[in-house]
């Protein structure tokens, strides 16, 4: 199978059923993205296929042949991606640092769809399990974003 990701094509040898995570990690030896339930619970494992979060530890690998994966040691190349890191330092969202790899992919993804979400909408969309507890960090850092981004082209509210 070949897989486009953060840009570039791998040509990769895992069964097409295995989990994306896996090939990720293992094959590829990319081990930003996290592994902690394995059962598209946690969100740990959260990556971007064409811009979509989506949870990659039950996401088959043939099932992204073609799509555009972009895992965390990428985010920062990605101009939404770039902004949710600086407002995760300046917010210091992180404690152990596990979910953060998930936690930017989901903001990324959620600001990459709407540029303004109201607080409704980030409560909605930021639904990945912290352990440490950093909800409301996030809730923050998030909201800092929404309250910051340029205002969608012909004025409309995202
Ligand atoms: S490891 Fe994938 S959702 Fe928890
Ligand atoms: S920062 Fe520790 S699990 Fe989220």
């Amino acid at each position: 199978m070949e897989l486009k990701i953060n840009g570039k094509s791998y040509q990769v040898a895992s069964d097409a059923e295995t989990p994306l995570l896996w090939v990720i990690r293992d094959e590829l030896g990319m081990t930003g993205t996290k592994y902690g339930c394995g059962l598209a619970q946690c969100g740990a494992c959260s990556v971007l296929v064409d811009g979509v979060a989506m949870r990659s530890c039950v996401l088959p690998a043939q099932g992204v042949v073609g799509r555009n994966i972009t895992t965390i040691e990428a985010i920062e190349a990605d101009e939404v991606g770039q902004r949710v890191v600086q407002a995760w330092v300046k917010q210091q969202v992180p404690q152990c640092g596990y979910c953060q790899s998930g936690q930017v992919v989901a903001a990324t993804a959620l600001l990459k769809q709407t540029a303004r979400p109201t607080d409704e909408q980030i409560v909605a969309a930021m639904v990945n399990l912290c352990r440490c507890g950093t909800y409301n960090a996030i809730h923050d850092a998030v909201h800092e974003l929404s309250a910051t981004a340029a205002p969608a082209a012909g004025g409309k509210k995202a």
